[in-house]
């Protein structure tokens, strides 16, 4: 970033980010925002948003100038008004920010993932088996969210809850944004389980030797601050779970719609590894999230003002026709590598193999059972401030 560069005024973005229908479907949204300029002012909200693949980049890669710390969504929590507990990882900068990510990447090291594998494959395995015998599945419900909700809580030794961890995951997504009619249902709807959601955020419950215990094993060490440790299992958990079933439902969402290459996929699955990383460059689970600026930054030509909010859109980044050759296409021959889904620079997703295995785990024990995923119905997305999730997916499963 060239701080020497000239003052031009920041193009004004008409439309509404979080307006129902650009929720919904983003895609013109985004057009719009990119077109727009390469920054732009929101006036509605007195923020910035960037939208091309190159800002998104420069800004997530650089936590001096964008802060962390004013947290990942639209109302700056260290004032006033938006004042709330900082999440101990993703809203934190250097060096707190370091020790705590040391010692998740520890606990939760390569190895430690790929040990979880074969746990994986049988809860897929046992789920496509007892979808057999349904045939009319709900993709979304049925295999995204049962898949992830059974399995990823307990690897990291937690009780699953599925109700309330769907209420917790929606208000999550829905809180980044404004205090709109979506925030205030989820508010609702999270203070109607507020007596579940104090009761699981302890240590009790947890099961012996898991990720979870050895997060608070190590605040006992001195590893972490006090304090720190719940926390940090809660945003592990989070981090996780929404965001994974988003991936894994627009996966099979795409798969029933194409049947040629799920056929030739059941011949050769070499192609297998590279199916998760073009769909959610394709549709992208968080579609933005926010930083803040520490200092007054050029950025591109623009000069943006100190301690303003700027929305991050990677959904509409992964869908930069500047980056991408036809960016709307799902196209498995290309690199999806350099796509924005997982972040970037420091807070770059802890969880990206975690995630990847899950849906490896999910298309191959579909690959094993079902000859073919045929769209049953028109799926939908659900409304959520800031994750791009189908609600719906109806689906028939075909045998083999
Ligand atoms: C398709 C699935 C997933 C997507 C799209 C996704 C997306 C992201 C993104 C965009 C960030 C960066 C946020 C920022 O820059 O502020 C992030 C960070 C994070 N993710 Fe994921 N995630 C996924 C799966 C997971 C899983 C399975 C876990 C569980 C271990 C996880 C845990 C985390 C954590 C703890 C962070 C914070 C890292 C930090 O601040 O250093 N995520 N994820």
């Amino acid at each position: 970033m060239n701080d020497l560069a000239p003052v031009t005024s920041i193009p004004q973005l008409e439309a509404d980010p979080f307006d129902l229908a650009n929720i919904l479907d983003p895609y013109d949204f985004h057009e719009q925002l990119r077109e727009t300029g390469a920054v732009v002012y929101v006036e509605k909200y007195d923020t910035y948003a960037v939208g091309r693949h190159a800002e998104v980049r420069s800004v997530l890669s650089d936590w001096e100038t964008f802060t962390s710390t004013a947290g990942a969504g639209l109302s700056d929590i260290r004032k006033p008004g938006g004042w709330r507990e900082p999440g101990p990882l993703v809203e934190a900068d250097p060096p707190l920010h370091t020790s705590r990510r040391g010692v998740v990447s520890k606990i939760i090291s390569p190895k430690i993932i790929k040990s979880w594998q074969r746990t994986y494959a049988a809860g897929a395995a046992d789920l496509v088996a007892r979808l057999c015998d349904q045939q009319d599945v709900d993709g979304a419900r049925d295999i995204a969210e049962a898949f992830v909700i059974e399995n990823f809580p307990a690897s990291l030794g937690l009780e699953p809850h599925r109700e309330n961890m769907v209420i917790v995951g929606n208000f999550n997504f829905n809180a980044l944004g404004p205090k709109n009619a979506l925030f205030e249902q989820s508010a609702r709807q999270l203070e109607s389980i507020s007596e579940w959601f104090n009761a699981v955020q302890g240590r009790e419950g947890i099961t012996p030797g898991s990720f979870s215990e050895q997060v608070y094993d190590a605040e006992d060490a001195g590893e972490l601050e006090e304090g720190v440790a719940r926390g940090l299992v809660r945003t592990v958990l989070r981090g996780g779970m929404d965001t994974t079933i988003s991936g894994i439902a627009s996966t099979i969402r795409i798969m029933s719609e194409r049947p040629e290459f799920w056929a030739k996929l059941r011949q050769d699955r070499s192609k297998l590894k590279l199916i998760f990383d073009e769909v959610i460059r394709l549709e992208t689970p968080i579609q933005s999230w926010y930083r803040t600026t520490t200092r007054e930054v050029t950025l591109g030509d623009f000069r943006l003002e100190a301690d303003k909010k700027i929305q991050v859109f990677a959904g509409s980044a992964n869908r930069d026709p500047r980056r991408w050759e036809r960016p709307d296409e799902f196209d498995i021959t290309r690199s999806a590598a350099g796509h924005l889904a997982f972040g970037q620079g420091i807070h770059l997703c802890i969880g990206q193999l975690i995630a990847r295995m899950e849906a490896e785990s999910v298309l191959n024990a579909l690959l094993d059972r079902i000859e073919r995923i045929e769209p049953a119905g028109v799926p939908t997305y659900r409304p959520l401030n800031t994750m791009r999730t189908l609600q719906t997916l109806p689906l028939r499963l075909i045998p083999a």
